[in-house]
């Protein structure tokens, strides 16, 4: 499969900021998976769901019907007509959307929604599973990673307009939280595929990073 690019890895690794830049470069179509597991979170949270159950959160999973549309080189989508970006990065769904994204049925849910994207253009996809399970086939995957000091770093800095800012070992705490239910629930796991390009961006440009997986791509 040639028209995916799987950027995984854990969180605040910098997969957006590259994934989007590649997609711009390549003038393919940038999709943030976690976002759809961070929307099912958020109407899971307003529907006073315990994500904790995970029946419940399957059925809140299967209740979603997104509207995916194009806007420039980015696939955005809506839910229940209405786009959702700051509600989507708050500190209450960073604590919930690993227990939503570690319900079986709710990563169905998603798959069928990812799988769905390639007729649309070639795809730069981020997520924890892009290159293991969704899209095992693609011929270009990458595992991006950094150090866990610069990952804190980094999603601090991102807070810094935000009213919920944490101290940097509140986020590092968060972060490293979040990664261990990543990569120990049992479907789909956040792990290295075996032909992935691994790429660890500590102390190196978003532009070096752009280029290399820019470079490494096979055409
Ligand atoms: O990348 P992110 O922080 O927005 O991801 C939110 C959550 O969704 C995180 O717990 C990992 C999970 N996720 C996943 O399990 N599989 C994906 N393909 C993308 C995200």
């Amino acid at each position: 499969m040639n028209n995916v690019i799987a950027i995984d890895g854990p969180a605040a690794s910098g997969k957006s900021t590259v994934a989007k830049r590649v997609a711009i470069e390549i003038d393919g179509l940038y999709v943030d998976s976690g976002a759809l597991y961070r929307a099912i979170t958020w109407k899971a949270l307003q529907e006073g769901v315990d994500t904790s159950d995970f029946v419940a959160n399957a059925k809140v999973a299967q209740s979603i019907d997104p509207e995916f549309y194009v806007e420039n080189n980015v696939l955005r989508f809506r839910i229940e007509g209405q786009e959702l970006n700051a509600e989507l990065r708050t500190a209450e769904i960073n604590d919930n959307v690993s227990y939503i994204a570690a319900t079986p049925a709710a990563r169905d849910v998603v798959m069928v929604w990812l799988h769905k994207m390639p007729a649309l253009g070639t795809l730069v996809m981020e997520g924890r599973d892009i290159g293991t399970a969704v899209f095992p086939d693609a011929a270009n995957k990458f595992y991006l990673d950094a150090s866990p000091e610069e990952r804190a770093r980094r999603r601090h800095a991102e807070q810094a307009n935000s009213k919920e800012q944490q101290s940097v070992t509140e986020v590092n705490s968060s972060l490293q939280k979040r990664d261990k239910i990543d990569s120990s629930r049992k479907k789909d796991p956040l792990k290295i595929a075996d032909d992935a390009v691994k790429v660890d961006s500590t102390g190196k440009s978003i532009e070096d990073v752009v280029k290399l997986i820019c470079d490494s791509c096979k055409k």
